[in-house]
């Protein structure tokens, strides 16, 4: 049912004009797009809108929403391949209703700068074999490993906190597409990775090799999500303050357009 409405909200967008959209912009508006704000946007980019899982929606520039008709857009249809959801359950009026409440954000400053040297934490990138896990696009070359996520974008996703705890307590922070788990089918085969997809019957488990494996929830034996342990070290104890700073400052810096 979820997925049939899914495809009828992006049907019924694809067709839509955004570009003359006009937000909403009398109290009552606000109000009601502040309490769907919260109930529905609060969990990744935090009450105020400065982000966390979720991106920073304080800034005045969002990248992927420069104009209105963008940003509803955004809100309405998601961001596909990452983890931003379209907010299929909210009416175009409500979709304009929080759109005009994210815009109010961009008022209030809050998003801080960050210390550290990003120069400096690209150097430490390199010595610390974080490519080994994760890859990084520059222009049309990709570079780097597959166990972890790409992180070419990753200064568009989280915030400068989100990514320090990140390298801190990673099993903290797991994105959802990679909470680590094992299974183990009926004829006793075992497959250890993340889980990548999960509907009601089926699974989908990538293991650290990167292959991708269908399973038929009807034919695993057991099935085991570990969502407090992560494939990735924590760096508390190999980093000093200022070095942990500089690698922030490089992660927030990483921007490419997907
Ligand atoms: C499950 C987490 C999650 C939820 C819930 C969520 N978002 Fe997002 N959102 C994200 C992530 C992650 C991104 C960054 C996507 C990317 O660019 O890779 C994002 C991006 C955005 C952007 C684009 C930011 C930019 O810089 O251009 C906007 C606007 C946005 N979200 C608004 C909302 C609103 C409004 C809601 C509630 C209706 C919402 N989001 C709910 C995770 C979430
Ligand atoms: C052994 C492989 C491995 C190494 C080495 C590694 N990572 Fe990771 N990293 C992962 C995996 C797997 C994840 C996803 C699970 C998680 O978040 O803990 C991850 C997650 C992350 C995230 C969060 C991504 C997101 O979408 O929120 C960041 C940021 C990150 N790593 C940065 C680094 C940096 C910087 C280094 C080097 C100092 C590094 N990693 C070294 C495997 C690795």
């Amino acid at each position: 049912m979820r997925l049939l409405l899914l495809w009828v909200s992006l049907v019924a967008c694809a067709a839509d004009d955004f570009d003359n959209i006009r937000l909403p912009d009398t109290a009552a508006d606000l109000a009601r797009g502040k309490k769907l704000y919260l109930g529905s946007c609060t969990y990744c980019h935090g009450p105020t809108g400065d982000g966390g899982k979720g991106a920073d929606l304080s800034r005045r520039d969002l990248v992927r929403a420069k104009t209105d008709g963008d940003l509803v857009r955004v809100i309405e249809i998601g961001v596909p391949g990452t983890e931003m959801p379209s907010a299929w359950h909210m009416t175009r009026r409500e979709v304009t209703q929080v759109a005009a409440f994210v815009r109010s954000l961009a008022r209030v400053e809050n998003s801080g700068t960050v210390p550290g040297d990003a120069a400096r934490g690209k150097a430490l990138y390199a010595r610390h074999g974080c490519s080994n896990c994760h890859t990084l696009k520059q222009g049309d070359l990709y570079t780097g490993g597959y166990m972890g996520p790409d992180l070419s974008s990753i200064g568009l996703k989280r915030n400068a906190a989100h990514l320090r705890r990140s390298l801190i307590e990673p099993a903290e922070t797991l994105p959802d597409d990679f909470v680590p788990i094992k299974v183990v089918t009926k004829a006793g085969k075992s497959i250890e990775g993340r889980r990548t997809h999960e509907d009601t019957f089926a699974l989908v488990v990538r293991d650290f090799a990167g292959n991708n494996h269908s399973l038929l929830k009807s034919d695993l034996q057991s099935a085991v999500l570990d969502a407090k342990r992560s494939p990735m070290p924590g760096y508390k104890d190999k980093l000093s303050a200022a070095e942990l700073d500089d690698l922030v400052a490089y992660l927030v810096s990483l921007k490419e357009p997907l």
